[in-house]
């Protein structure tokens, strides 16, 4: 059989600022998977590079007064570093500022126009004549047109959250040099995505391609047609200048995906292989593993690109939900967007990998880290079960009987049996890309090894019968073999310890089913110790007092905003008939402890049954009589275990607390709400 040839490749990163626990996620969910792959003996190839290109590189160079190069320069070593500390293992990470990145989106875009998918077109921007620039709608600063709000950007309201464009802004004022500026048109060239539309709408149906919840929101988009994509910016711009083209640039997310193929061609070159083995034969499987928020560039354009050049599309674009901290966004002042070396400062790599492990589940729904869980989960499992497992058979073994393994015993069948099973299980998770499914198969693997020696008591056989000791500790140590190799690709330099102690090499996936007796065993080294809850404590207060960045971005934004085609229209908005509605009778429903029934008078539309999830909030339903709130009255009718339900009234709250949207008592019921 042919062996699997597979690339992946995790969002490249900005080249401006710092590597965080957030952006961890994802490089260490595909380092897991690319170290799974590898042990199995397929080829996994793990590509990445910096995202040099774009408005705010260039800005932020500018105002430090050094070149873009030398910016991300400096991120392109502080990146290296920090993943290199992380245990990520790429086969190759580039830049997106490289003679082969160069090569092939000059490439790309000559097959897009070869094929007839590039327009021309005038736009009118925003440009600061001083600067000599055009300026993305978050270089412009000034007065809300709405509330008044100072220091707001081109595009939105921070305080009363408005959208507005650049030009409606009042006093505007150019982000880098505080002068107006102007709008000036010049030609800008479209990557007209409609025209391939059959093509990516066939391409979202497969199901190996996306996961359902992202192909559901990719699909309206198509369906609600494509706009064209202005690939093009205007000179002076840290980017390619594109061929044939008086002063246009190649756009940053143009060329940022072409970074995959650049650094496959750079490693290639490197290593004596061909691009097209990665790029062009059918066989390869490609993954692209990204944040949730960039679906519509991997899902749509990147898709487009490829097809335009003849190369392979992704098997699977794989996307992952954000990571709050203790249950909210990340933030610098509660000290919660913690920097990779703060972490690296602090504690080991192990224990992040081991928590964001337990975590990735091959869904979309968030992460959240909790410094009482990753607590509890690093010294309950990783330590009390995983690494003890280890140090009580094998350090035995060294200590008390010579440093030798013996014969597994009559008794241990069953535990070799889930050795088997756990290894079988979480090969099967790996492969559907739940990793937490497989970490769990390695921490019951442990818990049942723990359990094993407890029953037998080594200890206690030793004073009779060292040799029954000795057996059952090889029975354990066996138990530990597996549980090391299925947990390898989350702790690869830990296992690799324990591969040292047991003496088997390589260490890979068919090691997990393989018998040790009657050999030596090496130095016995502990694997992991316990963290104190006053460490994470430690890395809250120093990412506080971190620096932002060596060099701030500008204007808190690090990126440029792209504009997103939105999945509810406003005509999909208009058509929810939203009325006035006074609450005739709240009432308790038998064996349904989270509902009210309600009975709501809805004026000339007659009255309504709506059950609603809002119990907990209102344990006295009475008070809740004669109120106003707010119902959805064209909501198609539910069957319910408790009768048909015939609308919804609206709530808000996070789980903490339900709070009714309420109206005026002089509303009148069936009024509409707009
Ligand atoms: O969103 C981001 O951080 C981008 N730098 C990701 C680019 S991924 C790829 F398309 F290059
Ligand atoms: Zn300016």
């Amino acid at each position: 059989m042919r062996q699997r040839r597979i690339l992946l490749t995790s969002a490249l990163p900005y080249a401006n600022g710092s590597i965080h626990i957030g952006h961890l996620v994802e490089y260490i969910y595909t380092d897991i998977w690319a170290r799974y792959l590898r042990m199995t003996g397929a080829e996994a190839r793990y590509f990445c590079a910096d995202d040099t290109h774009g408005t705010p590189i260039q800005i932020r160079a500018m105002k430090e007064g050094r070149s873009p190069e030398e910016l991300i320069r400096h991120y392109h070593e502080e990146h290296q570093r920090d993943f290199r500390d992380f245990q990520i293992e790429f086969d190759c990470f580039h830049s997106t500022h490289s003679e082969e990145n160069r090569r092939w989106s000059e490439r790309i875009f000559a097959a897009a126009k070869e094929k007839g998918h590039i327009a021309r077109r005038v736009v009118e921007q925003t440009y600061c004549a001083h600067d000599k620039m055009f300026l993305p709608d978050r270089f412009v600063r000034g007065n809300c047109p709405k509330c008044g709000a100072e220091d707001q950007y081109g595009d939105s309201c921070e305080a009363c959250s408005a959208t507005y464009t650049t030009t409606e802004l009042v006093k505007p004022r150019c982000a880098v040099c505080g002068n107006p500026p102007e709008r000036k048109s010049s030609e800008h060239l479209f990557f007209e995505l409609q025209k391939l539309s059959a093509e990516l709408h066939a391409w979202t149906k497969h199901p190996d391609h996306l996961q359902a919840e992202v192909a559901n929101s990719v699909q309206p988009w198509i369906e609600g047609g494509l706009r064209d994509w202005d690939i093009s910016r205007d000179g002076p711009y840290f980017g390619f200048p594109i061929p044939g083209e008086d002063n246009l640039y190649f756009y940053v997310w143009m060329d940022a995906p072409i970074g995959y193929i650049a650094t496959t061609q750079r490693w290639c070159d490197e290593n004596g292989r061909q691009v097209e083995e990665f790029w062009s034969d059918p066989e390869t499987e490609i993954y692209h593993v990204i944040g949730k928020d960039i679906v519509y560039f991997h899902c749509l354009f990147w898709p487009a690109m490829l097809m335009d050049a003849d190369l392979n599309l992704p098997t699977s674009v794989v996307v992952h939900g954000f990571l709050t901290v203790e249950g909210t966004k990340m933030s610098k002042s509660r000290g919660t967007l913690i920097n990779a070396r703060t972490y690296l400062d602090h504690l080991p790599p192990e224990y992040l990998r081991y928590y964001f492990a337990t975590k990735l589940n091959g869904r979309v729904e968030d992460i959240d880290l909790s410094f009482e869980d990753f607590t509890n989960r690093v010294n309950s499992e990783l330590v009390n079960k995983i690494a003890n497992l280890a140090s009580r058979s094998l350090s035995f073994v060294e200590k008390r009987l010579d440093g030798r393994l013996g014969h597994i015993p009559d008794d241990a069948g069953s535990l070799m049996a889930a050795r088997r099973q756990a290894l079988h299980k979480a090969q099967a998770a790996y492969e559907r890309r739940d990793v937490a499914a497989a970490v769990d198969e390695a921490v019951t693997l442990a818990e049942q090894g723990n359990l094993y020696l407890q029953s037998r008591a080594p200890w206690e056989a030793m004073k009779s019968d060292p040799e029954r000791a000795r057996a059952i500790c090889t029975a354990a140590a066996n138990a530990m073999m597996t549980v090391g190799v299925i947990i390898r690709p989350v702790l690869p330099v830990l296992a690799d310890r324990l591969a040292a102690m047991l003496q088997v090499s390589p260490f890979d996936w068919r090691a997990g089913e393989a018998t040790l007796e009657d050999r030596a065993i090496g130095k016995f080294e502990h694997l992991a110790g316990r963290v104190q809850r006053e460490q994470l404590d430690a890395i809250v207060e120093a990412s506080r007092a971190d620096e932002p960045d060596a060099t701030p971005p500008l204007a808190g934004e690090s990126y440029e905003v792209e504009e997103l085609q939105p999945i509810c229209e406003f005509t999909d908005f208009a058509k929810v008939d939203l009325r006035v509605a006074r609450i005739v009778t709240a009432e308790t429903v038998k064996k349904a402890d989270k509902l009210l029934r309600l009975e709501l008078c809805l004026g000339p539309l007659g009255r309504r049954n709506v059950f609603a999830g809002i119990r907990k909030a209102f344990p006295e339903p009475g008070a809740l009589e004669g109120r106003h709130v707010v119902c959805v009255a064209n909501l198609a009718p539910r069957k319910m275990r408790f009768g048909v339900s015939e609308g919804m009234v609206l709530a808000a709250g996070d789980g903490a607390g339900i709070h009714l949207l309420e109206l005026d008592a002089d509303a009148r019921p069936g009024d509409r709400i707009s």
